[in-house]
């Protein structure tokens, strides 16, 4: 087994946790650009945090080309809202061209061919073609750096929920009619049709 100090190039570090972290779930963030157009961008830093509030976060890096803040970030820090719409079989090659860094202010919507619905209570707009919508509010950013490849932490609270009917089955979201797409590492990305059941064991059964 081999060692590493992380306190090299990002690079390095972030190919570490691209390749160990996985598979990773993909939020695909819309927001609202200052002009009132929108933005849409997936990030697979991407984690539940808090059931009651609901609470989610992402994590943005600085570009690294420039260091500067990603344009959702710019966003969510000035609207101060958001919307989480999920990737799935149906939707990840229009998710994937929605990653392109295009100019601050041009729709990635429009680019990708993916199409902005009305949200109910936020303005930025929610991603018709993602079957799960969660309309959030932003809470906290946490900054890890100021260079290239520095993170970030940004939570939101999710007041809304949106489903639809296409993947619900006995009154919850199905695994197998979501068809959630996830990022590896490099151009790894997964399917969640390989799956298996395993009970969670209570005390009193691991006991016995
Ligand atoms: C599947 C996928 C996942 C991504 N995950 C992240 C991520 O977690 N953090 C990040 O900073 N960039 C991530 N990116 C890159 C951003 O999507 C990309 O920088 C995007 O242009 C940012 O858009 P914006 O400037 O409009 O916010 C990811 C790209 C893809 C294709």
């Amino acid at each position: 087994m081999k060692t590493y100090q992380t306190n090299g190039a990002f690079a390095e570090n972030y190919k570490f946790l691209i390749s160990s972290i996985i598979p990773r779930p993909i939020a695909v963030i819309s927001s609202r650009n200052v002009d009132g157009s929108n933005n849409l961008a997936p990030f697979s830093f991407f984690t539940a945090v808090s059931a009651q509030p609901m609470i989610i976060a992402f994590c943005p890096m600085l570009r690294s080309s420039d260091g500067q803040f990603k344009d959702t970030v710019k966003n969510i820090l000035r609207e101060r809202e958001f919307v989480v719409n999920f990737c799935t079989e149906d939707n990840y090659v229009k998710v994937n061209l929605a990653s392109t860094e295009l100019p601050y202010g041009e729709d990635e919507y429009t680019f990708s061919g993916l199409t902005p619905m009305e949200s109910q209570l936020v303005k930025a707009k929610r991603m018709k073609e993602s079957p799960v919508q969660f309309e959030c509010v932003f809470r906290d950013m946490i900054c890890y750096g100021k260079t290239p490849g520095s993170g970030s932490l940004i939570t939101g609270e999710v007041k809304l929920v949106h489903v639809d009917d296409s993947v619900m089955q006995d009154g919850k979201i199905s695994t197998e009619l979501l068809k959630a797409v996830g990022r590896g590492a490099g151009n790894d990305w997964f399917k969640t049709d390989s799956r298996f059941q395993m009970e969670r064991l209570t005390k009193a059964q691991i006991q016995k």
